[in-house]
């Protein structure tokens, strides 16, 4: 039975027990429009811009009703020396959450990215010492994250891109080369699992997988690696809830409603729930010259991924950022469109106006 939550309890995470219930979001937003047919629409957020901005947080505000730490609740920002916790910019960002009423989910607990120096070189010497060094960290997040994250990937990215793919990621059978593979070997995740499920008996348990969406020889694949993966985990009993489809779009590669709502009909046949959870879209290299041109296919693009995924069960459409002028698109190297030119690929525009993308998922949200 989960700890019961008392004012100290509270106060010890720096929140106020006068949690106001759940509010409706603001009307007119993209949240609004997506709640009223039962969809939950998010985006990830930084604490540095929504503290920084006011245009942003006001933004944010308006269109987010779930917020998704973009860097705050990962390893190295939030254990960036063994046994040293820094949780004050995740708290800032669930204080931020918590004044609006908005739900906060968990990115992400154990991934291959995001890993301070030190936790490389611990899961390097060994089995005993990843497994105390996972139980540690989940031990102190958890217990401190619990009464305003319910929902965490757990696991992050842990399925090999296939051969031949654009950055393959040679592992164990199909499972990516990352140092806790090579520390605990493939039982790693079910391990995570467990550890997160021992630790909190109702948070909603994540697998969280890219390069899954789209119609390519790479990405079924991928998805059937991944079927796979959870297959395994599902009949050794590994507490599993969720997959998170991080929906990093590509508009060089096709996308197609069938081979992809197959998949997620595969996934609700085995029981776990759908979210979409990091969803933005990168142009294509021969990307049309008019803003117009481009903005009508990143937002084709966004209508016909997110009524298929909303057709196929998917509750929750989460976007990694909000806004292009904070997009991690813009911002990566490998990721970005050009020297002169950068991608359009959120809801908003760099001046917080609401673009073609937005219009085409407050009409996925209303069923078309
Ligand atoms: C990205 C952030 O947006 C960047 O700012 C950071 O430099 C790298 O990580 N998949 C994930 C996210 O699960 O955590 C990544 O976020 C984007 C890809």
């Amino acid at each position: 039975m989960p700890a019961r939550v008392t004012r100290r309890g509270l106060g010890l995470l720096g929140l106020s027990a006068a949690a106001p219930a759940l509010a409706a979001p603001a009307a007119g937003g993209l949240a609004a429009i997506a709640r009223a047919r039962g969809i939950t629409f998010g985006a990830a957020a930084q604490h540095s811009l929504l503290t920084g901005d006011a245009a942003y947080a006001a933004a944010f505000a308006a269109e987010a009703g779930l917020l998704v730490p973009e860097w705050e609740a990962k390893w190295a920002d939030l254990q960036p020396e063994e046994g040293r916790f820094d949780t004050a910019p995740l708290d800032g960002l669930l204080s931020w959450a918590q004044e609006r009423a908005m739900p906060v989910r968990g990115h992400a607990l154990v991934w291959h990215n995001a890993m301070p120096d030190w936790l490389g070189r611990a899961l390097a010497e060994g089995r005993e010492r990843a497994l105390s060094v996972m139980a540690a960290h989940f031990d102190k997040v958890l217990a401190h994250t619990r009464l305003r994250i319910r929902d965490w990937d757990v696991v992050n990215e842990p399925v090999a891109n296939p051969p031949g793919s654009d950055v393959p990621q040679a592992g164990e059978g199909t499972l990516r080369d990352t140092p806790w593979l090579r520390a605990l070997g493939p039982a790693y995740i079910d391990t995570a699992l467990r550890m997160a499920r021992e630790r909190d008996a109702t948070l909603r348990l994540t697998l969280n997988e890219y390069g899954i969406e789209e119609d390519t020889p790479d990405a079924a694949e991928k998805r059937r690696r991944l079927l796979d993966l959870l297959r395994g985990l599902l009949e050794r009993g590994a507490p599993l809830d969720a997959v998170g489809i991080q929906a990093h779009l590509q508009l060089r590669r096709p996308f197609s409603p069938a081979p992809f709502a197959a998949f997620l009909a595969e996934l609700r046949r085995m029981g776990l729930a759908v979210l979409i959870t990091e969803m933005d879209i990168r142009e294509a290299p021969d990307a049309p010259a008019s803003l117009p041109a481009r903005d009508a296919l990143v937002a084709e693009r966004a209508y016909a991924f997110v009524s298929t995924a909303l057709e196929g069960g998917a509750r929750s459409v989460l976007t990694w950022g909000l806004s292009d002028r904070y997009s991690w698109l813009r911002q990566e190297p490998a990721v970005a469109l050009g020297p002169d030119r950068s991608h359009r690929g959120l809801p908003l525009d760099e001046e917080w106006r609401r673009k073609p993308m937005w219009q085409a998922l407050a009409r996925a949200f209303q069923g078309g």
